[in-house]
C-alpha cells in the first residue's frame, strides 16, 4: 500500500488555516489598506496592480487546477505497482508554445507598468516639500518652507501635491503609507524622493517596513490631511514658540523639562532653542506643540483619551481634558517598559528616574503645549 502523505488531521488545520487567511482579507477596519487607495499616486499603483493581479489570478487558477487535474486523473492505482508511465522526450509545439505565452503577456503587462514607474517618479508642479528622517524608532517631518518641525504625525493639504525628501538618521527604515503611495527607503547619506497627495481630509496610517531593531513594528506613521484652511491654521500654529506657563504644576513641570534630562534631546522653541528661528530637530522629537498631536512615542500610544469626543483634526490642539494621561506617565515613568529599546546605546528614551511629583508636573507642562 502508497503510504498516506496527508493525514485527516492535516487536511482540516490546512482548510481551518486558509480559511483564516482569507477572512482576514475581510476585515473591515484595515487602515493600511494598499486596495482603498485615496490620492493620486496609490490610485496609479492601484489601477495598475489590480489588472496585474487579475490576470495573474486567473493563469495562477489555470495551472492550479490543471496539477489537480493530473494529480487526480493520472494517480497511482491499486495494482499499478509495476506499471510504469510512457516515457516521452519533449514536445516541441507545445514547449515553444508555453515560452511565448508569457513572454507575450509579460511584454504587454510591462507597457503599464514601465509608464506608471515613471509617472510616479515624475516630479509635480507646485508640490510643497517636506524632509522627512527616519531613526529608531520614529519619524520626523521638517517643512523647510515654513521653518515648522514635528514628528509622527505628517500634516498635509488636502489635494495638494507633497513631495517628501526621504532620509534616515541612523540605520536604513522604509517610509510606507499604503492608502498614499508606495514605499520608500530611508538610508542614511542619501536623500530619495516620493510624492503624496490625499485627495480626502482624514488620517492614513503607515510604519516602517524596513527591519530597523529592537522597535522597527513600533514606528509607525500617521499622516492627516486637513482643508487648505485648517492647514493653514495647524502651520501657523506651529509657527508659534511655546506658551509660557503660569501655573505653579506647569512652571514646576518646565523646570523638570530644563534640569532632569529632557533638554539633553527633546527641544521646545523659546524655551532650549532661540525664539524666532526656524525649529531645528533635536535626537528625540520636537515638543513645542506636543499636544497639538494625537499621537506619541512613533504614533504608538494615543496622546488622546480613546472615546474622548474632540478629534485633533482642528489645528489649535488638543485639549486638555482629552489628554490620555495614564499613557503618558507611565511612558515618563519607564519609557523602555513601555516600547523596547535600547537606550544604553543611545537609542530610544532613556529612564529618568522621575519621581511621581516630576511626572505630574511635566505632564502639566506638557499639556500646555499646544
Ligand atoms: Cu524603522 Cu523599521
Amino acid at each position: 500500500m502508497p503510504r498516506r502523505l496527508w493525514s485527516h488531521r492535516h487536511l482540516i488545520g490546512l482548510l481551518l488555516g486558509g480559511l483564516g487567511l482569507l477572512l482576514a482579507g475581510c476585515a473591515k477596519n484595515a487602515p493600511q489598506d494598499t486596495f482603498k487607495p485615496k490620492g493620486t499616486e496609490a490610485k496609479r499603483i492601484d489601477h495598475l496592480a489590480v489588472p496585474v493581479f487579475i490576470i495573474a489570478g486567473v493563469v495562477g487558477l489555470l495551472v492550479g487546477a490543471a496539477v489537480i487535474v493530473i494529480i487526480i486523473k493520472f494517480r497511482q492505482r491499486p495494482g499499478d505497482d509495476d506499471r510504469v508511465p510512457a516515457q516521452i522526450h519533449g514536445n516541441t509545439k507545445l514547449e515553444i508554445g508555453w515560452t511565448i505565452a508569457p513572454a507575450v503577456l509579460l511584454a504587454i503587462i510591462a507597457v503599464p507598468t514601465v509608464a506608471t514607474v515613471f509617472k510616479l517618479a515624475d516630479k509635480p508642479r507646485d508640490a510643497m516639500e517636506v524632509q522627512v528622517v527616519g531613526q529608531q524608532w520614529w519619524w520626523e517631518f521638517d517643512y523647510p518652507g515654513e521653518g515648522v518641525i514635528t514628528a509622527n504625525e505628517l500634516v498635509i493639504p488636502v489635494g495638494q501635491p507633497v513631495v517628501l525628501h526621504i532620509t534616515s538618521r541612523d540605520v536604513i527604515h522604509s517610509f510606507w503609507i499604503p492608502r498614499l503611495n508606495g514605499k520608500k527607503d530611508a538610508v542614511p547619506g542619501r536623500i530619495q524622493d516620493l510624492n503624496l497627495e490625499a485627495d480626502t481630509p482624514g488620517e492614513y496610517w503607515g510604519q516602517c517596513t524596513e527591519f530597523c531593531g529592537l522597535s522597527h513594528a513600533n514606528m509607525r506613521i500617521r499622516a492627516i490631511a486637513l482643508s487648505q484652511g485648517d492647514f493653514a491654521k495647524w502651520i501657523a500654529n506651529q509657527k508659534q514658540n511655546a506658551v509660557t506657563p503660569t501655573d505653579a504644576a506647569a512652571v514646576a513641570g518646565q523646570n523638570v523639562f530644563k534640569n532632569r534630562g529632557c533638554a539633553g534631546c527633546h527641544q521646545i522653541n523659546g524655551v532650549n532653542v532661540a525664539q524666532n528661528v526656524p525649529l531645528i530637530a533635536g535626537a528625540a522629537p520636537n515638543l513645542t506643540h506636543l499636544m497639538s498631536r494625537d499621537v506619541f512615542a512613533g504614533a504608538m500610544f494615543d496622546l488622546e483619551t480613546p472615546g474622548c469626543t474632540v478629534t485633533n483634526t482642528e489645528p489649535t490642539g488638543t485639549p486638555p481634558q482629552c489628554l490620555n494621561r495614564a499613557a503618558l506617565e507611565a511612558w515618563l515613568r519607564d519609557p523602555g517598559k513601555q516600547k523596547p529599546m535600547y537606550a544604553k546605546g543611545g537609542r530610544g528614551m532613556p529612564n529618568l528616574n522621575l519621581s511621581e511629583t516630576e511626572i505630574d508636573n511635566l505632564v502639566a507642562y506638557l499639556s500646555t503645549l499646544k
